[in-house]
């Protein structure tokens, strides 16, 4: 599938088939996901496929109770390690490059996975503290989102975008673009 036909095509699907997925098309799209730039390629994300029901239900429980989540073939918790970006840009790091990272790594996972036709939602809502102790998380390990993965149930209708005119300036802030 073409790029940008991946990306229009994309949806969050939050209903799924019973039928599984392969460890081949799973290590397809984590690995996509390695090939996301990185802040000095510290590549600071670490991926937990978790695929165990009771886990799965934790987790969604953990996530405001969005309990749909457990439908999905797995989840693949995307977690920093905040020190890795820490040690070598500090706060900068800790604070911002380590999200960004991992945020460009979640959305070639994504991006992947719709190319192989299989459906994705990135969950944000949760409490860290639950998801860390499901998870067995270290403390230096934050939980960034969790993304289901499997066959969709459901072709959603595209959520309208702000128009470019809305978002795009020329030269600086609220000089039209268009
Ligand atoms: C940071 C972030 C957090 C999100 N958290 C949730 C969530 O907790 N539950 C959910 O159902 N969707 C969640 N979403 C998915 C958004 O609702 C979805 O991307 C948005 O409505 C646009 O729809 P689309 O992905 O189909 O284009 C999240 C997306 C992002 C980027």
């Amino acid at each position: 599938m073409e790029v940008f036909e991946a990306i229009r095509k994309r949806r969050s699907v939050r209903s799924y088939m019973a039928s599984g997925i392969d460890r081949a098309q799973l290590e397809r799209i984590i690995e996509a996901a390695t090939w996301a730039p990185s802040a000095g390629n510290l590549q600071p994300w670490i991926f937990i496929v978790v695929d165990d029901k009771y886990l799965m239900r934790q987790l969604a429980k953990a996530a405001l109770n969005q309990m749909w989540i457990v439908e999905a073939s797995c989840i693949i918790a995307v977690c920093a390690d905040v020190e890795r970006s820490g040690r070598v840009y500090g706060e900068r790091g800790r604070r911002l490059y380590c999200i960004q990272d991992c945020a460009a790594a979640i959305q070639n996972m994504m991006l992947a996975a719709q190319s192989i036709g299989l459906g994705t939602c990135w969950v944000g809502a949760f409490y860290d503290d639950e998801v860390k102790s499901i998870l067995k998380l270290p403390p230096n390990i934050r939980p960034l989102a969790l993304v289901t993965v499997g066959v969709p149930r459901e072709e959603p209708p595209a959520p309208a975008r702000r128009s470019l005119k809305e978002v795009v300036y020329r030269n600086a802030f609220g000089n039209p673009w268009l």
